[in-house]
């Protein structure tokens, strides 16, 4: 019998190169270090879960607070006797450290060969045939063309049941804390039809559930039918694809919150009930300083809108504490705020001076002092957190399973709030969404028995 062409593929793919990615930061980086695999793929590589067996590694780093950026170094540092023992070894970094410091990092990391920013890994093929040839390869332009048009279709194969799909890039914002603006360029929506095309790709692959990405998602304006067409809509559209049981956006701006969008979470029952808005602060001299254009009222009153449309909305934030010029009356408005919104998650940081941005130049706060109030609010949002999960318990809600837990015969899913649910059952099958009875709350998840 003659082999079919997926055997030869088979055997050829065993000769492949392997790939190994670090993905630091946000999940626009976890989505593109997929994205980076798949233009890697079509020169041969398949990606490895070992660095010591790799042919190449990349690092796709964050560049958000100075510890982010720092850990691109230690790693680098760690990576020397794998080339030492490797010289064939080649190691890449990407993202957004790499976009901001590219140069830098050629010069202080003599064994890095390839430094890609996050708008131009479409031409990593190249730049890998390039650093193969024996040269040093860096790219941090921002391109005319879109990345997007250029990277190769991925392969057809079956993936995780929930996945990220990045609608828009870069951001206009320019909060006064931020280096996003600078590492990832101007705002740019994809165009719907490729936003959609990507969805269907992805449900036909066993995705069930999609977040879509954009650091200000909530404005997207991407080219459709009929001009311009706004986050919802989008949403109203891909809730039509058969299979795609679950949406998510993330992240969103108070101030892009419009109103199809609001009414969209009381009237479209894919649109998930958790909102990741993140606020920085609850002071409104904080919140001007920091350049995020609205009121620590305006923002309260979005979530007042919001809770109408959907009553159980779960609510997430951002906070920075210890922003330059920040008193202990800034900070406790900043708790007061909390205390009103009642989180079900935050992510809460003490401000990093970051290189280039307008805050930066500002006389910082303290560290002791902002060590100290990030341990207070760190506190209240951990209570809030724990309260909420606690009120979970004896509630039935909808768990899309993704994979086995740590104890046998467990699986670990997500709820329709985002919480981590651990049920033992095997009925529970991966990519199976089942309703189930919460009945313990732990630190970081939930426990749930499949409901009869
Ligand atoms: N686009 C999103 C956030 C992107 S960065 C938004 O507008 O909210 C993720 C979070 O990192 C921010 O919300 C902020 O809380 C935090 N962050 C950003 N820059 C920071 C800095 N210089 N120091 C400390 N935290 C920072
Ligand atoms: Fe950064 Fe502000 Fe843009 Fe968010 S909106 S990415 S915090 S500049
Ligand atoms: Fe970090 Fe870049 Fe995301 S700086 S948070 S990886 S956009």
């Amino acid at each position: 019998m003659t082999p079919n062409p997926t055997d030869r593929r088979e055997s050829f793919m065993t000769d492949a190169k392997k790939l190994f990615i670090k993905t630091y930061g946000c999940q626009m980086n976890v989505y593109d270090s997929e994205r980076m695999a798949e233009a890697l793929g079509a020169s041969g590589y398949t990606v490895t879960d070992t660095p010591d067996q790799a042919d190449m590694i990349l690092l796709n780093t964050c560049h958000i607070r100075e510890k982010a950026a720092e850990k691109v170094y230690s790693e680098l540092g760690r990576l020397k006797p794998l080339k030492s023992a490797n010289p064939d070894l080649k190691i890449g970094v990407a993202g957004c450290v790499a976009q901001a410091e590219g140069e830098e990092i050629m010069r202080r990391a003599p064994l890095v060969d390839l430094v890609v920013g996050p708008q131009t890994y479409h031409r990593l093929p190249a730049m890998e045939r390039a650093v193969r040839a024996g040269e040093r390869a860096v790219d941090t332009e921002f391109p005319e063309e879109d990345k997007f048009e250029h990277l190769p279709k991925g392969p057809r194969a079956r993936r995780a049941p929930a996945a990220f799909l990045t609608v828009q890039e870069g951001c206009d914002k320019f909060c006064a804390f931020c280096v996003v603006p600078y590492t990832r360029g101007a705002e740019v929506s994809r165009p719907v039809d490729r936003v959609l095309r990507e969805a269907r790709d992805l449900v036909e692959r066993g995705v069930c559930e999609i977040t879509l990405l954009g650091q200000n998602v909530n404005a997207y304006h991407g080219a459709g039918d009929g001009g311009a067409w706004s986050l919802a809509r989008l949403i109203r559209e891909m809730a039509r694809i058969d299979g795609l049981e679950r949406i998510r956006f993330t992240t969103s701006h108070p101030n892009d919150m419009d109103d199809d969008l609001i009414a969209a979470h009381g009237d479209e029952p894919k649109l998930m009930p958790y909102l990741h808005l993140p606020v920085q602060s609850g002071s409104d001299r904080i919140l001007k300083a920091m350049n995020r254009k609205h009121s620590a009222a305006q923002y309260l009153r979005v979530i007042e809108r919001l809770r109408a449309a959907r009553p159980d909305l779960l609510l997430s934030g951002d906070f920075i504490v210890g922003f330059p010029g920040e008193t202990e009356q800034d900070f406790e408005d900043t708790m007061a705020l909390v205390r009103e919104v009642r989180y079900g998650q935050a992510y809460s940081f003490k401000y990093s001076a970051r290189p280039g941005t307008p805050a930066a130049e500002r006389a910082d706060v303290p560290d002791d002092v902002a060590s100290d109030r990030l341990r207070r609010l760190q506190a209240l949002l951990t209570e809030q957190q724990r309260d909420l999960q606690a009120e979970m318990v004896g509630r039935e809600v909808s768990v899309l399973f993704e994979k086995p837990g740590r104890l046998p015969g467990q699986m670990v899913g997500k709820s329709d709030y985002l919480h981590a649910v651990h049920v033992a059952d095997p009925r529970a099958q991966v990519g199976q969404i089942a309703r189930v009875r919460i009945v313990e709350s732990a630190a970081n998840s939930l426990r749930g028995e499949i409901a009869a």
